[in-house]
């Protein structure tokens, strides 16, 4: 409810968020691992002045990112799992890239002023960069697409496009759960670098392949049975959204099935609350990218020759749409 404490905790967010990210980018809790350390030499593992650190560990003790006991510091148990570098389940990937967002996030009343990005982002140009963006999206995937995989009937499907597919967690989930599948990735031959090496250590390059191109203009050849789109229609503007979906509709055999996934929102746009502040960060990062209502992306397979529509919620953000290519006497008739 709307009072005093609840603006001022608005108001000061970027305060806790500031506080959590530049430990990450410190090393705080990697250094630290399962140890117990002062201030003093955690001060100097992570090379900063003493004042810096007993400042900044008292702050994410307060927040319960760290525990404070006498005078020394540790990780929580779940500090060990989520923000240690070399943990198996590391949201540090994430972590970094939203420390990068944050400097963009900086400038977003130029963004709201001229309708979108003003100035060239400090991200994702180099291939290092696109490696590292690589990686948060697969922390950001890694329960996401499993759930996904689990809500997919794919057990008729024999070749699956999973179009900017990234580092290739639903790929994995998908070609995991249905032995049958053959999996093609179409990324861009950076991020496509690190699907690589996912692909790789699950061992399934014999039944996942990757394809570097751009969906919207590159001369794609093939013909798949299920094509996949997760979290790329939020980077585009509606004509080129319907751009997509009539390119993967020529790519899709006979009855073939076109699923949409993304952040989408209600007809509001204002929920879920998550979703509305995305499409904030599309705003900030894109030229025409936005959230969409599942409305809008059934209208754009509609429009392409899609039917008999399926609404799917996976978690609290994340939703799909699947539509099946009809037939012209379908189309007709729909
Ligand atoms: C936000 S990431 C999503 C990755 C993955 N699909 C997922 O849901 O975790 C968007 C991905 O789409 C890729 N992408 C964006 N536009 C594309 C295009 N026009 N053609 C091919 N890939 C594209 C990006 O390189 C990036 O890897």
């Amino acid at each position: 409810m709307m009072n005093d404490e609840w603006i001022e905790d608005i108001a000061s967010g970027y305060r806790q968020a500031q506080v959590l990210l530049t430990a990450v980018r410190l090393g705080v809790f990697s250094k630290l691992g399962e140890h117990a350390l002062s201030a003093e030499e955690l001060a100097q593992r992570i090379q900063c002045s003493l004042r810096g650190t007993r400042i900044l560990c008292d702050a994410l003790a307060a927040l319960g990112l760290l525990v404070k006991e006498k005078d020394a510091y540790r990780n929580t148990e779940l500090g060990v799992r989520l923000l240690v570098d070399s943990g198996a389940e590391s949201r540090n990937p994430m972590m970094l890239h939203n420390a990068l967002l944050y400097e963009r996030w900086a400038g977003l009343i130029d963004a709201v002023r001229a309708g979108g990005k003003t100035t060239p982002l400090p991200d994702r140009q180099t291939a290092a960069d696109k490696h590292a963006f690589a990686r948060a999206m697969a922390v950001a995937a890694r329960e996401t697409a499993d759930k996904t995989a689990a809500l997919l009937n794919l057990s008729r499907a024999s070749k699956l496009l999973d179009v900017g597919g990234g580092p290739g967690m639903y790929a994995l989930a998908f070609a995991g759960r249905n032995p049958q599948l053959i999996v093609s990735i179409l990324d861009d031959a950076g991020t496509l670098a690190v699907a690589e090496e996912n692909i790789k250590h699950a061992g399934l390059e014999s039944r996942i392949n990757c394809v570097a191109g751009n969906v919207l203009d590159a001369a794609i050849t093939g013909k798949y049975d299920f094509i996949f789109i997760s979290n790329v229609i939020h980077c585009y503007s509606s004509e080129q959204n319907r751009r997509i979906v009539n390119r993967c509709r020529a790519m899709l055999e006979p009855g073939g099935r076109l699923c949409l996934k993304d952040f989408f929102v209600e007809p509001s746009r204002t929920a879920p609350e998550w979703n509305a502040v995305f499409a904030v960060n599309m705003l900030l990062g894109t030229e025409n990218g936005d959230c969409y209502t599942l409305d809008e992306a059934e209208r754009w397979l509609r429009d392409a020759g899609f039917g008999r529509f399926q609404r799917v919620q996976i978690t609290k953000r994340d939703a799909m749409i699947i539509g099946s290519m009809l037939r012209q006497e379908q189309c007709a008739a729909d």
